[in-house]
């Protein structure tokens, strides 16, 4: 029964360990990179971050739908930094060019 007890213990104390691990590695799926963390900081607070993900735009237009993002969708305006941060990553990580996200890996794309 002791036994019992503390296996029960080490499990709920190996779980409660893991998650938050877990969560920091994956970060939604953002490729790692300066800006990772702000951009899952900011933007996964109201969607998956799968719609960045498969997203491929221009600095440019990036910029006009962070402004979208503000203007129409309720997202708090982000301080200059930050913004500029998020930004180069977004373009970065994710410029029309790229290859997009092909389905196949419980992604929908259409
Ligand atoms: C306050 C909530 C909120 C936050 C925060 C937010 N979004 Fe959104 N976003 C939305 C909503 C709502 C939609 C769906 C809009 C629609 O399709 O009508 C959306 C849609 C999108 C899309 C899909 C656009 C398309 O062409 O369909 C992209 C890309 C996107 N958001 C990127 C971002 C990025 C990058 C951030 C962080 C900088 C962010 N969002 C933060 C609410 C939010």
């Amino acid at each position: 029964m002791k036994n019992l007890r503390l296996l029960l213990i080490i499990t709920f104390l190996g779980v409660t360990k893991a998650l938050p691990t877990a969560l920091a590695q994956d970060y939604g799926g953002l490729p790692p990179g300066e800006g990772r963390v702000e951009v899952f900081a900011w933007c996964s607070a109201c969607h998956s971050t799968r719609i960045i993900i498969q997203q491929g735009l221009t600095k440019e237009d990036w910029d006009d739908l962070l402004v979208w993002m503000t203007e129409e969708q309720g997202m708090q305006e982000i301080e200059t930094t930050m913004r500029e941060k998020i930004l180069n990553y977004l373009s970065e990580q994710f410029p029309p060019e790229r290859p997009h996200y092909k389905s196949g890996i419980g992604i929908q794309n259409n």
